[in-house]
């Protein structure tokens, strides 16, 4: 038998943000290969509505970049508990993650993380987000900013090395996070459902099933590392009317 629980672990402001930014990375790929190869897309109209597009998208995710720093940083304190790896995950998370991923998870075995609102991400998505979320996403923020005002920041322009050097920086980050899309999106199928870690995303809960006798264990290997510090964010499936 089996016992269903739900474990807040998304916060609101965490989702708003995600979506915005989200769909402010993809528009911003998209208007950026057409600003850079308009031979091959052409799709905004003219080449100026491109970069006006491109440049609107840029404001929106600084925004909502800054807005999810002081978030996580001031109101829920979470930053460096949530994203920084501790010195387990470095030495044997990381690799014991990996090997689910590349090995265990086709043979249908447990996933060694359990997301707690307290340890919500993995050994490998901890390195993953850190580096995206502190310092890509700056990096391609200010690089961004300073391409759009290029004559009245030319004197930083020239200590980064010109603005061919800045350009370089600002599409090689771009690609990065190409490719960190594609491997997010994917790893982010591979729950017990391929939409069990959207739902959280979507309405903050996540579905957590244990095996009966084992409150640590469920029927797909889950289990709490720890109990969350918050008594509510717990609920049986009961008491939210979920069977
Ligand atoms: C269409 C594009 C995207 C989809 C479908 C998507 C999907 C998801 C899903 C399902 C999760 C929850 C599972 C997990 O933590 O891995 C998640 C979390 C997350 N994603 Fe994405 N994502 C997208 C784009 C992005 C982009 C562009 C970024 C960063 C630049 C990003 C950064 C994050 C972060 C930091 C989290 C953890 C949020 C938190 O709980 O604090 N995602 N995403």
């Amino acid at each position: 038998m089996k016992h269903t629980e739900y474990v807040y672990l998304t916060p609101m402001p965490v989702r708003i943000w995600h979506w915005l930014n989200a769909f402010g990375i993809v528009t911003l790929t998209i208007t950026g290969i057409n600003i850079r190869f308009p031979d091959v897309l052409n799709i905004f109209g003219t080449y100026k509505s491109a970069i006006v597009l491109h440049n609107t998208a840029g404001i929106v995710v600084s925004i909502s970049y800054t807005l999810w720093l002081l978030y996580y940083m001031f109101v829920a304190g979470t930053l460096a508990k949530l994203y920084i790896p501790t010195m387990n995950d470095i030495k044997t998370g990381i690799i014991r993650q990996a090997f689910f991923y590349f090995f265990q998870y086709f043979k249908g075995g447990p996933n060694p993380h359990h997301g707690t609102p307290d340890n919500k991400f993995n050994p490998m998505q901890k390195a993953a987000y850190l580096v995206i979320m502190l310092v890509l996403l700056p990096l391609v923020i200010i690089s961004g900013i300073i391409l759009m005002y290029v004559a009245p920041l030319r004197e930083i322009i020239m200590v980064i090395g010109g603005i061919k050097t800045l350009v370089s920086i600002h599409f090689l980050i771009a690609c990065c996070f190409t490719a960190f899309l594609f491997v997010h999106i994917y790893l982010a199928t591979l729950g017990h459902t391929p939409l069990a870690y959207f739902k959280p995303m979507w309405d903050g809960w996540e579905k957590v099933e244990h095996a009966h006798g084992d409150p640590h264990g469920d029927a797909h290997g889950s289990s709490h590392d720890k109990a969350p510090d918050n008594d509510h964010a717990v609920k049986s499936a009961a008491s939210i009317g979920a069977a």
